[in-house]
Protein backbone atom coordinates (compact mmCIF):
# COMPACT_ATOMS: atom_id res chain seq x y z
CA UNK A 1 0.00 0.00 0.00
CA UNK A 2 2.78 2.25 1.10
CA UNK A 3 4.47 1.52 -2.67
CA UNK A 4 0.96 2.23 -3.91
CA UNK A 5 0.74 5.62 -2.40
CA UNK A 6 4.41 6.79 -4.09
CA UNK A 7 2.92 6.16 -6.43
CA UNK A 8 -0.01 8.22 -6.54
CA UNK A 9 1.69 10.79 -4.90
CA UNK A 10 3.86 11.15 -7.41
CA UNK A 11 0.70 10.93 -10.30
CA UNK A 12 -1.08 13.82 -8.30
CA UNK A 13 2.01 16.00 -8.18
CA UNK A 14 2.00 15.94 -11.85
CA UNK A 15 -0.58 16.24 -12.62
CA UNK A 16 -1.55 19.05 -10.39
CA UNK A 17 1.61 20.74 -11.89
CA UNK A 18 0.40 20.24 -15.40
CA UNK A 19 -3.50 21.16 -14.91
CA UNK A 20 -2.86 24.28 -12.20
CA UNK A 21 -1.38 26.97 -14.44
CA UNK A 22 -4.77 26.56 -16.87
CA UNK A 23 -6.67 26.54 -13.82
CA UNK A 24 -5.75 29.80 -12.44
CA UNK A 25 -6.34 31.92 -15.17
CA UNK A 26 -9.57 30.30 -15.82
CA UNK A 27 -10.08 30.53 -12.20
CA UNK A 28 -9.52 34.58 -12.71
CA UNK A 29 -11.23 34.76 -15.43
CA UNK A 30 -14.31 32.99 -13.63
CA UNK A 31 -13.91 35.57 -10.59
CA UNK A 32 -13.77 37.99 -13.04
CA UNK A 33 -17.43 37.44 -14.79
CA UNK A 34 -18.87 36.51 -10.95
CA UNK A 35 -18.71 40.38 -10.24
CA UNK A 36 -21.46 41.96 -8.32
CA UNK A 37 -22.17 43.51 -5.19
CA UNK A 38 -23.20 39.83 -3.72
CA UNK A 39 -20.29 38.20 -5.05
CA UNK A 40 -18.12 41.38 -3.53
CA UNK A 41 -19.55 40.80 -0.14
CA UNK A 42 -18.78 37.15 0.01
CA UNK A 43 -15.57 37.54 -1.28
CA UNK A 44 -14.89 40.23 1.55
CA UNK A 45 -15.93 38.02 4.19
CA UNK A 46 -13.78 34.60 3.10
CA UNK A 47 -10.91 37.04 2.71
CA UNK A 48 -10.75 37.86 6.36
CA UNK A 49 -10.25 34.06 6.94
CA UNK A 50 -6.44 32.20 6.85
CA UNK A 51 -5.74 30.12 4.65
CA UNK A 52 -5.08 26.30 5.45
CA UNK A 53 -1.43 25.58 6.66
CA UNK A 54 0.79 24.81 3.81
CA UNK A 55 3.65 22.88 3.37
CA UNK A 56 6.46 22.62 0.69
CA UNK A 57 5.88 20.07 -1.46
CA UNK A 58 9.84 19.61 -2.49
CA UNK A 59 10.55 18.72 1.04
CA UNK A 60 7.99 16.16 0.89
CA UNK A 61 10.21 14.08 -2.47
CA UNK A 62 12.03 12.45 -0.01
CA UNK A 63 10.03 11.55 3.29
CA UNK A 64 7.72 10.24 0.83
CA UNK A 65 9.92 8.24 -1.39
CA UNK A 66 11.27 6.62 1.63
CA UNK A 67 8.64 6.36 4.20
CA UNK A 68 6.12 6.30 1.92
CA UNK A 69 3.35 9.16 1.30
CA UNK A 70 0.59 7.20 3.52
CA UNK A 71 2.92 7.58 6.29
CA UNK A 72 3.83 11.08 5.21
CA UNK A 73 0.09 12.12 4.79
CA UNK A 74 -0.59 10.40 8.23
CA UNK A 75 2.00 13.17 9.89
CA UNK A 76 1.24 15.87 7.87
CA UNK A 77 -2.78 15.31 9.29
CA UNK A 78 -1.76 14.76 13.00
CA UNK A 79 0.74 18.39 12.78
CA UNK A 80 -1.43 20.38 10.37
CA UNK A 81 -5.03 18.97 11.17
CA UNK A 82 -7.82 17.64 8.90
CA UNK A 83 -7.00 20.41 5.99
CA UNK A 84 -3.20 21.82 4.51
CA UNK A 85 -2.20 22.61 1.74
CA UNK A 86 1.13 21.18 0.06
CA UNK A 87 2.43 23.68 -2.25
CA UNK A 88 4.70 22.74 -4.92
CA UNK A 89 7.20 26.01 -5.41
CA UNK A 90 4.02 28.21 -5.13
CA UNK A 91 2.98 27.37 -8.15
CA UNK A 92 1.18 24.10 -7.88
CA UNK A 93 -1.36 24.20 -4.28
CA UNK A 94 -2.81 21.03 -3.88
CA UNK A 95 -4.91 21.10 -0.37
CA UNK A 96 -6.02 18.22 1.17
CA UNK A 97 -9.33 17.49 2.73
CA UNK A 98 -9.06 14.79 5.14
CA UNK A 99 -11.72 13.16 7.03
CA UNK A 100 -15.50 12.54 6.39
CA UNK A 101 -16.00 15.86 8.18
CA UNK A 102 -14.76 18.44 5.29
CA UNK A 103 -15.56 16.15 2.24
CA UNK A 104 -18.50 18.06 1.66
CA UNK A 105 -16.17 20.59 0.46
CA UNK A 106 -15.06 18.34 -2.20
CA UNK A 107 -17.99 16.69 -3.43
CA UNK A 108 -21.08 18.49 -2.57
CA UNK A 109 -20.13 22.44 -3.92
CA UNK A 110 -21.60 22.97 -6.96
CA UNK A 111 -19.74 22.75 -10.23
CA UNK A 112 -19.16 26.70 -10.55
CA UNK A 113 -16.76 26.43 -7.15
CA UNK A 114 -15.18 22.99 -7.48
CA UNK A 115 -14.74 21.46 -10.88
CA UNK A 116 -13.85 18.72 -12.16
CA UNK A 117 -11.14 20.29 -14.47
CA UNK A 118 -8.18 18.81 -16.39
CA UNK A 119 -8.57 15.83 -14.67
CA UNK A 120 -10.72 14.09 -17.01
CA UNK A 121 -9.31 15.59 -19.96
CA UNK A 122 -7.34 12.52 -20.96
CA UNK A 123 -10.53 10.84 -21.46
CA UNK A 124 -11.81 12.70 -24.64
CA UNK A 125 -9.62 11.09 -27.12
CA UNK A 126 -10.68 7.29 -25.26
CA UNK A 127 -14.58 8.44 -25.60
CA UNK A 128 -14.23 10.93 -28.88
CA UNK A 129 -15.35 14.55 -29.29
CA UNK A 130 -19.48 15.37 -28.12
CA UNK A 131 -19.82 13.55 -25.21
CA UNK A 132 -18.92 13.54 -21.55
CA UNK A 133 -15.53 15.88 -20.94
CA UNK A 134 -15.77 17.24 -24.10
CA UNK A 135 -19.12 19.11 -23.61
CA UNK A 136 -20.10 21.96 -21.82
CA UNK A 137 -21.13 20.97 -17.74
CA UNK A 138 -25.14 21.03 -18.69
CA UNK A 139 -24.86 18.82 -21.66
CA UNK A 140 -22.76 16.14 -19.82
CA UNK A 141 -25.20 16.63 -17.31
CA UNK A 142 -27.94 15.76 -19.60
CA UNK A 143 -25.88 12.52 -20.66
CA UNK A 144 -25.10 11.56 -17.26
CA UNK A 145 -28.83 11.46 -16.19
CA UNK A 146 -29.39 9.47 -19.81
CA UNK A 147 -27.08 7.06 -17.99
CA UNK A 148 -28.34 7.23 -14.75
CA UNK A 149 -32.07 6.20 -16.08
CA UNK A 150 -30.61 3.36 -17.76
CA UNK A 151 -28.73 1.86 -14.92
CA UNK A 152 -31.86 2.55 -12.32
CA UNK A 153 -32.29 -0.34 -9.83
CA UNK A 154 -35.45 -0.72 -11.45
CA UNK A 155 -34.20 -1.40 -15.08
CA UNK A 156 -31.71 -3.59 -13.54
CA UNK A 157 -33.64 -6.45 -11.97
CA UNK A 158 -34.63 -7.90 -15.53
CA UNK A 159 -30.51 -7.76 -16.45
CA UNK A 160 -30.16 -10.08 -13.32
CA UNK A 161 -30.91 -13.08 -15.36
CA UNK A 162 -28.75 -11.72 -18.33
CA UNK A 163 -25.73 -12.03 -15.67
CA UNK A 164 -26.31 -15.15 -14.13
CA UNK A 165 -26.49 -16.48 -17.71
CA UNK A 166 -23.58 -15.24 -18.70
CA UNK A 167 -21.71 -16.02 -15.71
CA UNK A 168 -22.94 -19.83 -15.61
CA UNK A 169 -21.50 -20.21 -19.22
CA UNK A 170 -18.39 -18.97 -18.89
CA UNK A 171 -17.92 -20.90 -15.73
CA UNK A 172 -18.62 -24.03 -17.42
CA UNK A 173 -15.79 -23.57 -19.58
CA UNK A 174 -13.69 -24.43 -16.34
CA UNK A 175 -12.96 -27.97 -15.90
CA UNK A 176 -13.37 -30.19 -13.15
CA UNK A 177 -10.26 -28.90 -11.86
CA UNK A 178 -7.53 -26.87 -12.85
CA UNK A 179 -5.53 -23.26 -11.66
CA UNK A 180 -6.09 -19.65 -13.38
CA UNK A 181 -5.37 -16.34 -13.03
CA UNK A 182 -8.43 -15.29 -11.09
CA UNK A 183 -7.77 -11.03 -12.28
CA UNK A 184 -7.76 -12.18 -15.78
CA UNK A 185 -10.55 -14.69 -15.74
CA UNK A 186 -12.63 -11.88 -13.92
CA UNK A 187 -11.89 -8.79 -15.93
CA UNK A 188 -13.01 -10.65 -19.17
CA UNK A 189 -16.32 -12.14 -17.09
CA UNK A 190 -16.82 -8.65 -16.36
CA UNK A 191 -16.83 -7.33 -20.01
CA UNK A 192 -18.83 -10.18 -21.08
CA UNK A 193 -21.55 -9.28 -18.73
CA UNK A 194 -21.00 -5.35 -19.56
CA UNK A 195 -20.89 -6.30 -23.05
CA UNK A 196 -24.53 -8.41 -22.79
CA UNK A 197 -26.28 -5.93 -20.41
CA UNK A 198 -24.49 -2.11 -21.56
CA UNK A 199 -23.82 -2.88 -25.12
CA UNK A 200 -26.76 -5.77 -26.37
CA UNK A 201 -26.74 -8.62 -27.85
CA UNK A 202 -25.04 -7.25 -31.14
CA UNK A 203 -22.29 -6.70 -29.46
CA UNK A 204 -21.45 -9.89 -27.74
CA UNK A 205 -22.84 -12.24 -30.50
CA UNK A 206 -21.55 -10.47 -33.31
CA UNK A 207 -18.30 -8.89 -32.45
CA UNK A 208 -17.27 -9.83 -29.22
CA UNK A 209 -13.53 -10.75 -30.00
CA UNK A 210 -12.98 -7.71 -31.31
CA UNK A 211 -14.26 -5.86 -29.00
CA UNK A 212 -12.13 -7.04 -26.40
CA UNK A 213 -9.11 -6.67 -28.26
CA UNK A 214 -9.66 -2.96 -28.78
CA UNK A 215 -10.89 -2.72 -25.67
CA UNK A 216 -7.41 -4.31 -24.02
CA UNK A 217 -5.86 -1.78 -26.41
CA UNK A 218 -7.68 1.41 -25.88
CA UNK A 219 -7.32 0.76 -21.90
CA UNK A 220 -3.50 -0.33 -22.39
CA UNK A 221 -2.64 2.63 -24.11
CA UNK A 222 -4.30 5.16 -22.10
CA UNK A 223 -4.14 4.81 -18.37
CA UNK A 224 -0.71 6.02 -18.09
CA UNK A 225 0.92 9.10 -16.49
CA UNK A 226 1.80 10.82 -19.47
CA UNK A 227 -1.55 10.54 -21.18
CA UNK A 228 -2.88 12.06 -18.03
CA UNK A 229 -0.95 14.66 -18.11
CA UNK A 230 -0.67 15.38 -21.80
CA UNK A 231 -3.50 13.49 -23.55
CA UNK A 232 -2.64 14.91 -27.12
CA UNK A 233 0.83 14.55 -26.96
CA UNK A 234 1.76 12.91 -30.54
CA UNK A 235 3.22 9.45 -29.24
CA UNK A 236 2.72 6.07 -30.60
CA UNK A 237 1.19 4.83 -27.50
CA UNK A 238 -1.09 7.87 -28.30
CA UNK A 239 -2.14 7.18 -31.66
CA UNK A 240 -2.38 3.03 -30.95
CA UNK A 241 -5.25 4.59 -28.51
CA UNK A 242 -6.94 6.37 -30.70
CA UNK A 243 -6.98 3.57 -33.38
CA UNK A 244 -8.49 1.73 -30.92
CA UNK A 245 -10.86 4.00 -30.25
CA UNK A 246 -11.85 4.93 -33.46
CA UNK A 247 -12.24 0.45 -34.11
CA UNK A 248 -14.20 0.48 -31.06
CA UNK A 249 -16.83 3.59 -32.72
CA UNK A 250 -16.79 1.30 -35.95
CA UNK A 251 -17.99 -1.77 -34.21
CA UNK A 252 -20.66 -0.19 -31.83
CA UNK A 253 -21.73 1.74 -35.19
CA UNK A 254 -22.18 -2.02 -36.69
CA UNK A 255 -23.97 -2.55 -33.63
CA UNK A 256 -26.28 -0.05 -34.04
CA UNK A 257 -27.17 -0.76 -37.32
CA UNK A 258 -27.83 -3.79 -36.51
CA UNK A 259 -30.51 -3.19 -34.12
CA UNK A 260 -31.93 -0.16 -35.98
CA UNK A 261 -32.42 -2.71 -38.90
CA UNK A 262 -33.91 -5.52 -36.65
CA UNK A 263 -36.45 -2.81 -35.81
CA UNK A 264 -36.51 -5.06 -32.13
CA UNK A 265 -36.40 -3.40 -29.14
CA UNK A 266 -34.01 -5.31 -26.68
CA UNK A 267 -33.75 -4.70 -22.52
CA UNK A 268 -30.08 -3.27 -22.54
CA UNK A 269 -28.77 0.41 -21.91
CA UNK A 270 -27.66 0.48 -25.94
CA UNK A 271 -32.25 0.37 -26.65
CA UNK A 272 -32.28 3.13 -23.54
CA UNK A 273 -29.88 5.21 -24.95
CA UNK A 274 -32.06 4.45 -28.31
CA UNK A 275 -35.13 6.15 -26.29
CA UNK A 276 -33.42 9.10 -24.60
CA UNK A 277 -34.18 12.30 -25.15
CA UNK A 278 -32.24 15.58 -24.20
CA UNK A 279 -34.37 18.10 -22.40
CA UNK A 280 -35.08 20.20 -26.10
CA UNK A 281 -36.41 16.73 -27.37
CA UNK A 282 -33.41 16.05 -29.37
CA UNK A 283 -32.42 12.30 -29.50
CA UNK A 284 -29.25 11.24 -29.13
CA UNK A 285 -26.84 10.68 -32.18
CA UNK A 286 -24.88 7.60 -33.14
CA UNK A 287 -21.82 9.76 -32.51
CA UNK A 288 -23.06 10.26 -28.84
CA UNK A 289 -24.40 7.03 -28.49
CA UNK A 290 -20.93 5.16 -29.63
CA UNK A 291 -19.07 7.76 -27.46
CA UNK A 292 -21.08 6.77 -24.27
CA UNK A 293 -20.75 3.40 -24.53
CA UNK A 294 -17.58 3.42 -24.34
CA UNK A 295 -17.46 5.82 -21.43
CA UNK A 296 -19.68 3.48 -19.14
CA UNK A 297 -17.74 0.41 -20.38
CA UNK A 298 -14.47 2.57 -19.36
CA UNK A 299 -15.57 3.70 -15.98
CA UNK A 300 -16.75 0.54 -14.64
CA UNK A 301 -14.39 -2.22 -16.57
CA UNK A 302 -11.04 -1.76 -14.61
CA UNK A 303 -13.07 -0.44 -11.37
CA UNK A 304 -15.29 -3.71 -11.01
CA UNK A 305 -12.31 -6.22 -11.94
CA UNK A 306 -10.27 -4.70 -9.19
CA UNK A 307 -12.80 -4.85 -6.54
CA UNK A 308 -14.05 -8.16 -7.64
CA UNK A 309 -10.00 -9.60 -7.37
CA UNK A 310 -9.38 -7.76 -4.24
CA UNK A 311 -12.76 -9.38 -2.82
CA UNK A 312 -11.67 -12.92 -3.76
CA UNK A 313 -7.96 -12.35 -2.30
CA UNK A 314 -8.88 -11.53 1.25
CA UNK A 315 -12.13 -13.90 1.27
CA UNK A 316 -9.37 -17.03 0.22
CA UNK A 317 -6.64 -15.63 2.45
CA UNK A 318 -9.18 -15.24 5.89
CA UNK A 319 -11.20 -18.44 6.62
CA UNK A 320 -13.25 -17.31 8.84
CA UNK A 321 -14.91 -14.50 6.67
CA UNK A 322 -14.48 -17.11 3.82
CA UNK A 323 -16.56 -19.05 5.51
CA UNK A 324 -19.10 -16.73 6.06
CA UNK A 325 -19.86 -15.77 2.73
CA UNK A 326 -19.82 -19.54 1.95
CA UNK A 327 -22.76 -20.18 4.79
CA UNK A 328 -24.57 -17.39 3.64
CA UNK A 329 -24.64 -19.18 -0.15
CA UNK A 330 -26.00 -22.19 1.20
CA UNK A 331 -28.52 -20.01 3.06
CA UNK A 332 -29.80 -18.98 -0.11
CA UNK A 333 -29.94 -21.70 -1.83
CA UNK A 334 -32.17 -23.70 0.71
CA UNK A 335 -34.45 -20.80 -0.50
CA UNK A 336 -33.49 -21.48 -3.69
CA UNK A 337 -33.47 -17.96 -4.56
CA UNK A 338 -30.53 -16.50 -6.19
CA UNK A 339 -32.67 -13.70 -8.39
CA UNK A 340 -32.11 -10.35 -8.00
CA UNK A 341 -34.15 -9.99 -4.73
CA UNK A 342 -31.46 -12.84 -3.19
CA UNK A 343 -28.67 -10.78 -4.67
CA UNK A 344 -29.90 -7.22 -3.09
CA UNK A 345 -31.54 -8.06 -0.21
CA UNK A 346 -29.98 -11.44 0.80
CA UNK A 347 -26.33 -11.15 0.42
CA UNK A 348 -25.49 -8.87 2.69
CA UNK A 349 -22.75 -10.55 3.93
CA UNK A 350 -21.06 -10.62 0.34
CA UNK A 351 -21.90 -7.20 0.02
CA UNK A 352 -19.93 -6.09 2.94
CA UNK A 353 -17.36 -8.91 1.70
CA UNK A 354 -16.83 -6.53 -1.60
CA UNK A 355 -17.34 -3.10 0.11
CA UNK A 356 -14.74 -4.02 2.48
CA UNK A 357 -12.23 -4.59 -0.24
CA UNK A 358 -13.07 -1.81 -1.77
CA UNK A 359 -12.64 0.42 1.49
CA UNK A 360 -8.97 -1.22 1.42
CA UNK A 361 -7.99 -0.98 -1.87
CA UNK A 362 -10.77 1.98 -3.71
CA UNK A 363 -10.02 1.38 -7.24
CA UNK A 364 -9.96 5.74 -7.79
CA UNK A 365 -7.40 6.21 -4.66
CA UNK A 366 -7.82 10.01 -4.58
CA UNK A 367 -9.80 11.98 -6.74
CA UNK A 368 -9.01 15.53 -7.65
CA UNK A 369 -10.89 18.81 -8.65
CA UNK A 370 -9.79 22.51 -8.95
CA UNK A 371 -11.48 26.11 -7.13
CA UNK A 372 -13.16 28.16 -9.26
CA UNK A 373 -15.08 30.16 -6.47
CA UNK A 374 -13.69 30.37 -3.72
CA UNK A 375 -15.41 29.06 0.00
CA UNK A 376 -14.78 28.57 3.47
CA UNK A 377 -14.11 25.08 4.87
CA UNK A 378 -14.32 24.35 9.08
CA UNK A 379 -12.65 21.49 10.05
CA UNK A 380 -13.11 18.48 12.07
CA UNK A 381 -10.61 20.75 14.92
CA UNK A 382 -13.48 23.36 14.87
CA UNK A 383 -10.90 25.94 12.67
CA UNK A 384 -12.00 27.84 9.48
CA UNK A 385 -9.91 28.30 6.39
CA UNK A 386 -10.29 29.86 2.84
CA UNK A 387 -9.84 27.90 -0.05
CA UNK A 388 -9.07 30.36 -2.88
CA UNK A 389 -9.85 29.67 -6.09
CA UNK A 390 -6.61 28.13 -8.23
CA UNK A 391 -5.98 25.58 -5.14
CA UNK A 392 -6.64 21.95 -5.95
CA UNK A 393 -8.49 19.73 -3.79
CA UNK A 394 -7.57 16.58 -3.37
CA UNK A 395 -10.29 14.00 -1.90
CA UNK A 396 -7.70 10.76 -0.80
CA UNK A 397 -10.04 8.28 -0.17
CA UNK A 398 -6.97 5.60 0.13
CA UNK A 399 -6.13 7.63 3.02
CA UNK A 400 -9.78 8.67 4.61
CA UNK A 401 -10.81 4.97 4.64
CA UNK A 402 -7.69 4.16 7.23
CA UNK A 403 -8.56 6.72 9.53
CA UNK A 404 -8.44 4.94 12.67
CA UNK A 405 -11.29 7.47 14.21
CA UNK A 406 -13.58 6.16 11.49
CA UNK A 407 -12.64 2.52 11.17
CA UNK A 408 -11.75 0.71 13.75
CA UNK A 409 -8.65 -1.53 13.03
CA UNK A 410 -8.49 -0.11 9.81
CA UNK A 411 -5.41 -2.11 8.29
CA UNK A 412 -7.35 -5.25 9.16
CA UNK A 413 -9.81 -6.84 6.57
CA UNK A 414 -13.33 -6.91 8.28
CA UNK A 415 -16.49 -6.66 6.43
CA UNK A 416 -18.67 -6.75 9.37
CA UNK A 417 -17.52 -2.99 10.10
CA UNK A 418 -20.81 -2.25 7.94
CA UNK A 419 -22.81 -4.77 9.95
CA UNK A 420 -25.98 -2.96 11.30
CA UNK A 421 -24.30 -2.83 14.89
CA UNK A 422 -21.03 -1.13 14.13
CA UNK A 423 -22.01 0.66 10.61
CA UNK A 424 -18.51 2.49 10.84
CA UNK A 425 -19.39 4.05 7.19
CA UNK A 426 -22.00 6.03 8.22
CA UNK A 427 -21.16 6.99 12.06
CA UNK A 428 -18.57 9.66 11.25
CA UNK A 429 -20.24 11.23 8.49
CA UNK A 430 -22.04 10.54 5.11
CA UNK A 431 -17.92 10.85 3.55
CA UNK A 432 -16.39 8.59 5.50
CA UNK A 433 -16.98 5.66 2.36
CA UNK A 434 -15.92 6.88 -1.26
CA UNK A 435 -14.99 4.03 -3.01
CA UNK A 436 -17.71 5.56 -5.38
CA UNK A 437 -17.41 8.51 -5.02
CA UNK A 438 -19.93 11.14 -3.54
CA UNK A 439 -21.99 14.37 -3.97
CA UNK A 440 -22.95 15.58 -7.11
CA UNK A 441 -20.90 13.81 -9.62
CA UNK A 442 -21.42 10.16 -7.00
CA UNK A 443 -20.79 7.14 -8.62
CA UNK A 444 -24.12 5.81 -11.10
CA UNK A 445 -23.10 2.44 -11.69
CA UNK A 446 -22.66 1.12 -8.04
CA UNK A 447 -25.98 -0.42 -8.08
CA UNK A 448 -24.94 -1.95 -11.50
CA UNK A 449 -21.43 -2.98 -10.34
CA UNK A 450 -21.97 -4.75 -6.79
CA UNK A 451 -25.38 -6.30 -8.98
CA UNK A 452 -22.67 -7.60 -11.40
CA UNK A 453 -20.24 -8.77 -8.31
CA UNK A 454 -22.32 -10.70 -6.67
CA UNK A 455 -23.38 -12.72 -9.01
CA UNK A 456 -20.23 -13.18 -10.20
CA UNK A 457 -19.10 -14.50 -6.31
CA UNK A 458 -22.51 -15.80 -5.65
CA UNK A 459 -21.49 -18.40 -8.68
CA UNK A 460 -17.52 -19.09 -7.37
CA UNK A 461 -18.80 -19.56 -4.10
CA UNK A 462 -21.45 -21.78 -4.65
CA UNK A 463 -19.40 -24.11 -7.08
CA UNK A 464 -15.90 -24.21 -6.29
CA UNK A 465 -13.50 -24.90 -3.63
CA UNK A 466 -10.91 -21.93 -4.26
CA UNK A 467 -7.63 -21.66 -2.65
CA UNK A 468 -4.87 -18.89 -3.44
CA UNK A 469 -1.72 -20.15 -4.89
CA UNK A 470 0.52 -17.03 -5.41
CA UNK A 471 1.35 -14.88 -2.46
CA UNK A 472 -1.20 -12.28 -1.42
CA UNK A 473 -1.27 -9.18 -4.37
CA UNK A 474 0.35 -6.30 -3.84
CA UNK A 475 -1.09 -2.71 -5.10
CA UNK A 476 -0.17 -2.26 -9.23
CA UNK A 477 2.25 0.49 -9.78
CA UNK A 478 2.21 1.44 -13.24
CA UNK A 479 -1.56 2.20 -13.80
CA UNK A 480 -3.17 5.46 -13.30
CA UNK A 481 -6.32 3.06 -11.55
CA UNK A 482 -4.91 1.01 -8.70
CA UNK A 483 -5.40 -2.82 -8.71
CA UNK A 484 -3.65 -6.23 -8.01
CA UNK A 485 -0.54 -6.60 -9.60
CA UNK A 486 0.41 -9.59 -11.97
CA UNK A 487 -1.44 -12.70 -11.76
CA UNK A 488 -3.69 -13.50 -8.88
CA UNK A 489 -3.40 -17.72 -9.49
CA UNK A 490 -6.10 -19.69 -7.64
CA UNK A 491 -6.76 -23.24 -7.54
CA UNK A 492 -10.26 -24.60 -8.01
CA UNK A 493 -11.84 -27.52 -7.95
CA UNK A 494 -15.89 -28.08 -9.03
CA UNK A 495 -18.31 -28.86 -5.96
CA UNK A 496 -21.97 -28.57 -4.93
CA UNK A 497 -23.01 -26.83 -1.91
CA UNK A 498 -25.47 -28.16 -0.05
CA UNK A 499 -27.92 -26.46 1.38
CA UNK A 500 -28.11 -26.90 5.41
C1 LIG B 1 -16.45 -1.13 -8.29
C2 LIG B 1 -16.85 -0.41 -9.31
C3 LIG B 1 -16.78 1.08 -9.42
C4 LIG B 1 -16.12 2.01 -8.65
C5 LIG B 1 -15.22 1.75 -7.45
C6 LIG B 1 -16.43 3.31 -9.20
C7 LIG B 1 -15.94 4.51 -8.70
C8 LIG B 1 -16.35 5.76 -9.14
C9 LIG B 1 -15.92 7.01 -8.56
C10 LIG B 1 -14.93 7.16 -7.41
C11 LIG B 1 -16.55 8.00 -9.23
C12 LIG B 1 -16.49 9.49 -8.92
C13 LIG B 1 -15.56 10.24 -9.85
C14 LIG B 1 -15.47 11.71 -9.47
O1 LIG B 1 -16.13 12.15 -8.54
O2 LIG B 1 -14.69 12.42 -10.12
C15 LIG B 1 -17.35 7.39 -10.27
C16 LIG B 1 -18.11 8.08 -11.18
C17 LIG B 1 -18.73 7.49 -12.26
N1 LIG B 1 -18.90 6.14 -12.47
FE1 LIG B 1 -18.17 4.65 -11.31
N2 LIG B 1 -17.25 3.15 -10.28
C18 LIG B 1 -17.50 1.81 -10.44
C19 LIG B 1 -18.29 1.23 -11.40
C20 LIG B 1 -18.93 1.91 -12.41
C21 LIG B 1 -19.70 1.29 -13.46
C22 LIG B 1 -19.91 -0.21 -13.61
C23 LIG B 1 -20.15 2.30 -14.27
C24 LIG B 1 -21.00 2.24 -15.51
C25 LIG B 1 -21.50 1.18 -16.04
C26 LIG B 1 -19.68 3.55 -13.71
C27 LIG B 1 -19.93 4.79 -14.25
C28 LIG B 1 -19.56 5.99 -13.67
C29 LIG B 1 -19.84 7.28 -14.25
C30 LIG B 1 -20.54 7.55 -15.59
C31 LIG B 1 -19.33 8.24 -13.35
C32 LIG B 1 -19.37 9.76 -13.52
C33 LIG B 1 -20.51 10.33 -12.71
C34 LIG B 1 -20.53 11.86 -12.73
O3 LIG B 1 -19.52 12.48 -13.06
O4 LIG B 1 -21.59 12.41 -12.40
N3 LIG B 1 -18.94 3.27 -12.59
N4 LIG B 1 -17.22 6.02 -10.18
Amino acid sequence: AAAAAVWFSAIAAVLLAASTIAVVVVAKMTGKRNGGAAAAAAAAAEAELPLPPVVSGVSLIIPVITRGPMAVADELYVKLGSVFTVSFLGVVKATFLVGPEVQGGFYSRPESEVHQGGTYRMTVPMFGRGVMYDVDVATRSEQIAVCFEALRPTKLRSSTVTMVRETEEYFAKWGEQGTVDLKRELDLLILTIASRVLLGKEVRETMFADVVASFHELMDNSMHLISLCFPNLPIPRHRRRDTASARLKELFSRAIQLRRGSGRAEDDVLQRFFESRYRDGRAMSNNEITGMLIALVVAGQHMSSSASTWTGAFLLRDPKHLAAAVDEQRRLIGDDRVDYDALTTGMSTLHRCIKEALRMHPPAPALVRTVRRGFAVRTREGKEYRMPAGHSVVSYAAFNHRLGYVYRDPDEYDPERFGPERKEDRVAGKFSFTAFGGGRHACLGEHYAFLKMKVIWSYLLRNFELELVSPFPEVELNNIMLGPRGEVMVRYKRRKLTST
